[in-house]
């Protein structure tokens, strides 16, 4: 400890410190201003302030322990009630939160892992049986718990093929799962069919709904009669995710996911009982679970109410309408499928555009573009925040498409070259090293030198990217790449 190092000799003051991490917020994505179409679920100011203060308010609460704090524990059960009743669930329903989608995600396939080994006796070489278009969180929990994924491909409207997704089956298959909607192009996977296919062949479905759940009911309550079912009111599904830290307008951190009984969420629970510690249980992946992001998803839930969730959404569904006409109005520019929420992606039509020269037009005037492939396409997820400036965006969009079609060779100068790169094949093994190596990168001792200001600061002259730049590149790369099958 003689050596002077990164970590303080003597504490900082507050003051410095909170001045110091505002500042550090300078390159961050530029949500508050709109400009952002992904990542940040805000409603009002107020909202933010309200779900921060409730957060707070459990900061130091560890959920490790449900019977510690009985706070903790009736504001979970109130919110699997809400939104068993907003899924339609009947009483046998139950379910546990969890810190967001990717752990919904993983613990589903562990429970119906544990399920198919005690139930079935299929004690290895498990399947699970989805769309392409699933979210990588079920590759990476497969992946994780030793589960073989099978995708079947997708319609060419981008919804999950059941057809395709039958010829998967085997004895070995232990779920099956769908999208309500897929996060790239905001399509609803028809769940029906995939709901009797399941009861065809006796598997279970688990429904991911993390980014749908908390909004598709209010619209189809704006509009009944509008959507295709997709939760507990059809007999085949036996479980969903829905994250409440998404347009429930929760802190981020939260999730919740229901089985139909619990015959199936009696397997997520682990205990081990002969530890010197005493007997240990837990219900989801975590050991420490913060209180905070439970109690700011109670708080959102109680503070908005139907009418307030009824409000935000026909607000953000009128902005989905009018950004749909006026893409479709650019004689380039099409949108991809029929989207059923406000998540759309828009390509070129007939390939008359390069669309990512055009992201890189609209990088430009500092919209933050979530590039997507197969096909190539930009992503928009609608928030509250975005309403204001979709004239803008619209505008800007018009003249994003007029640069691609007067500059054809502009390809060769952006970074859309680098992604359409990408989207060949015979790259792809070598994209995925490199974004393995950005990741040691970023996580070396020798990124975290650089990214001290001390040592950077000195170093004007060095050729190696600046973090913003380097961050940014990252993230678009990771934006075009496999993660969005
Ligand atoms: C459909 C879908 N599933 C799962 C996830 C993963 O959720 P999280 O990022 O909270 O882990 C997302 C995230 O956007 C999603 O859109």
């Amino acid at each position: 400890m003689e050596k002077a190092g990164i970590f303080p000799e003597k504490g900082r003051t507050h003051q410095e410190l909170i001045q110091e991490m505002e500042s550090m917020k300078v390159d961050d994505a530029r949500w508050k201003e709109g400009r952002t179409w992904s990542m940040v679920y805000h409603v009002t100011d107020e909202h933010k302030d309200f779900i921060k203060d409730s957060a707070q308010r459990f900061f130091s609460e560890s959920y490790i322990n449900p019977f510690a704090f009985k706070s903790l524990q009736r504001m979970e059960k109130e919110i699997i009630a809400m939104t068993r009743e907003l899924l339609n669930g009947g009483n046998s329903v139950v379910g546990t939160m969890a810190s967001g989608g990717t752990e919904s995600i993983f613990l589903s396939l562990y429970t119906y892992r544990e399920h198919a080994c005690k139930e079935r006796k299929i004690k290895k070489d498990w399947e699970i049986v989805v769309p392409a278009s699933i979210h990588p969180a079920f590759e990476k929990a497969a992946h994780i718990l030793g589960i073989n994924i099978k995708k079947a491909p997708v319609s060419d409207q981008y919804q999950a093929d059941i057809a395709a997704m039958e010829s998967l089956i085997t004895s070995n298959t232990i779920l099956l799962a769908v999208s309500a909607p897929s996060y790239p192009h905001g399509i609803l996977d028809p769940v029906p069919e995939a709901a009797a296919l399941a009861l065809r062949h006796q598997l279970p479905l688990h429904v991911d709904s993390c980014i749908g759940g908390f909004i598709l009911p209010w619209i189809e309550a704006l509009n009944p009669g509008n959507l295709p079912q997709w939760d507990f009111r059809l007999k085949g599904v036996t479980s969903i995710s829905a994250d409440t830290h998404k347009f429930a307008y929760g802190g981020k951190g939260s999730s919740v996911l229901l089985y139909r009984d619990m015959e199936y969420l009696r397997h997520q629970f682990f205990i081990t009982t002969d530890w010197a510690g005493g007997i240990y249980a837990s219900a989801t992946f975590m050991g420490s679970r913060a209180g905070g992001p439970i109690a700011s998803a109670w708080a959102s839930m109680q503070s908005l109410g139907k009418e307030g969730y009824l409000g935000i959404t026909k607000q953000i569904m009128d902005g989905v309408n009018r950004l749909k006409e006026g893409i479709s109005a650019i004689d380039a520019l099409e949108l991809i499928g029929d989207p059923c929420m406000n998540i759309i992606a828009f390509t070129s039509k007939n390939k008359s555009v390069d669309i990512f020269v055009v992201g890189d037009y609209l990088s430009e005037k500092n919209w933050y573009v979530d590039r997507q492939q197969r096909p190539n396409c930009i992503h928009l997820t609608v928030m509250k925040q975005n309403l204001p400036i979709i004239d803008e965006y619209l505008n800007d969009l018009s003249d994003a498409v007029a640069y691609a079609k007067n500059n054809r060779k502009a390809k060769a100068k952006g970074d859309a070259a680098l992604y359409g790169l990408m989207a060949r094949l015979p790259f792809r093994g070598m994209v995925a090293n490199n974004v393995r190596q950005l990741f040691e990168d970023l996580y070396s001792n020798e990124a975290s030198n650089k990214e001290n200001p001390k040592d950077s600061s000195t170093d004007k002259s060095s050729s190696s990217p600046k973090p913003a730049r380097w961050m940014g590149l990252l993230n678009r790369i990771l934006s075009s790449l496999p993660g969005k099958r």
